[in-house]
């Protein structure tokens, strides 16, 4: 059992969607501090209005930059490493700097926490990351595979690293809710959708942080965390969001997917199924076998995929989701 009593907790990009939520949960734990690590002051100068607990620090920082890292992982116990590029278009047009940010910085990430002695690192994957067929995705997939690695290059240090994958999630800053939601507003008569067959998986913000945080105390270290979660229709979400609006199908955009993986094929041959999540496992020999034996190996030919999936949203409860962001689903 690994509990957070008394421990220091930096989150790289902690102004941000997943950032904001989960240092309000963190800091109903009887930590020693939390530490926002991200670039703009503005965003934190904000946030310190928001916040007023003395346990929460800002310190300004770029993951590219490895030595402000070393400066800032001096004394933490745990990273949550959230900080990203994420936006599909910008990656595709800027992939030098996706790949800095994502990649670089995610090695950043690990040599810090290793040279410091921080004890466990999550880093926060997605979707896109499975079979990725855009810029995003498949920095992400680097990251994810550096992340599983570092494990080995820790060598006899106790710093383990993990990972935890999910999909779309309600609401986040950029995300097609808040997308629609201007349109309807703004008395648009047709909402844009690029295919009238497309799906994606769906969390809340509120079980994100959540996963996360049961994660860190499940972690050995190496394992890709997904977290069992609807999917819906796109073309549902429109209606629960703006019923009296026609759809427009756009088509396709560059580097989008018609559904989204999280588990493919391949690496379902190597993921334990839990009750409330799988766990794909690392392929190298240091891995410590699940001790519990409560994980259940998955059926040959299994994939996780938005479009298979046996739990789907609904227009009422997508609507409900969307009006209620705090709802647990
Ligand atoms: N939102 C989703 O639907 C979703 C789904 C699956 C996975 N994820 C993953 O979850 C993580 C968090 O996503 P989010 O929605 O919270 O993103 P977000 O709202 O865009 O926040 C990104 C955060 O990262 C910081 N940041 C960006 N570049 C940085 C850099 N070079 N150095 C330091 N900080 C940097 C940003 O602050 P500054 O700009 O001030 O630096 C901000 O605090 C990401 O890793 C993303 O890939 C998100």
């Amino acid at each position: 059992m690994f509990s957070l009593s008394g421990k220091s907790i930096l989150i790289t990009g902690g102004t941000g969607s997943f950032g904001k939520k989960f240092i309000k949960k963190i800091l109903t734990y009887d930590i020693k501090k939390v530490i926002v690590f991200s670039r703009d002051e503005l965003k934190q100068y904000e946030m310190a209005k928001e916040f007023s607990d003395p346990r929460i620090r800002f310190f300004i920082g770029d993951v590219r930059d490895k030595e402000r890292l070393y400066r800032a992982f001096d004394g933490v116990d745990v990273v949550i490493h959230a900080a990203a590029l994420k936006h599909v278009e910008a990656c595709e047009y800027n992939p030098f700097e996706a790949v800095k940010t994502n990649i670089h910085g995610a090695q950043n990430i690990v040599e810090a926490s290793i040279d410091r002695g921080v004890k466990r690192v999550i880093a926060l994957s997605t979707d896109k990351a499975a079979s990725p067929i855009n810029l995003y995705g498949a920095t992400k997939l680097a990251s994810d595979k550096l992340f599983v690695a570092a494990n080995s290059y820790a060598g006899d240090k106790d710093t383990r690293f993990s990972v935890v994958r999910y999909g779309n999630v309600v609401g986040s800053r950029g995300s097609v809710v808040p997308f629609f939601k201007h349109l309807k507003e703004s008395g648009a008569k047709e909402i844009p959708i690029t295919d009238e067959r497309m799906t994606r998986f769906w969390i809340t913000l509120d079980q994100g942080v959540q996963f996360v945080i049961s994660s860190l105390d499940r972690m050995s270290g190496g394992e890709i965390f997904v977290p069992k979660i609807p999917s819906m229709r796109v073309t549902d979400l429109a209606e629960a969001i703006a019923p009296d609006c026609e759809i427009k199908v756009i088509g396709i955009r560059p580097g989008e997917k018609l559904h989204e993986a999280m588990i493919t094929e391949d690496d379902a041959r190597r993921t334990l199924d839990y009750e409330n999540h799988y766990v794909i496992q690392p392929e190298f020999s240091w891995w410590k076998k699940d001790s519990s034996q409560v994980g259940r190996p998955l059926e040959e030919g299994f994939s996780y995929v938005s479009n298979l999936n046996n739990q789907w949203l609904s227009v009422g409860q997508l609507k409900e989701l969307i009006e209620d962001k705090t709802r647990k689903w």
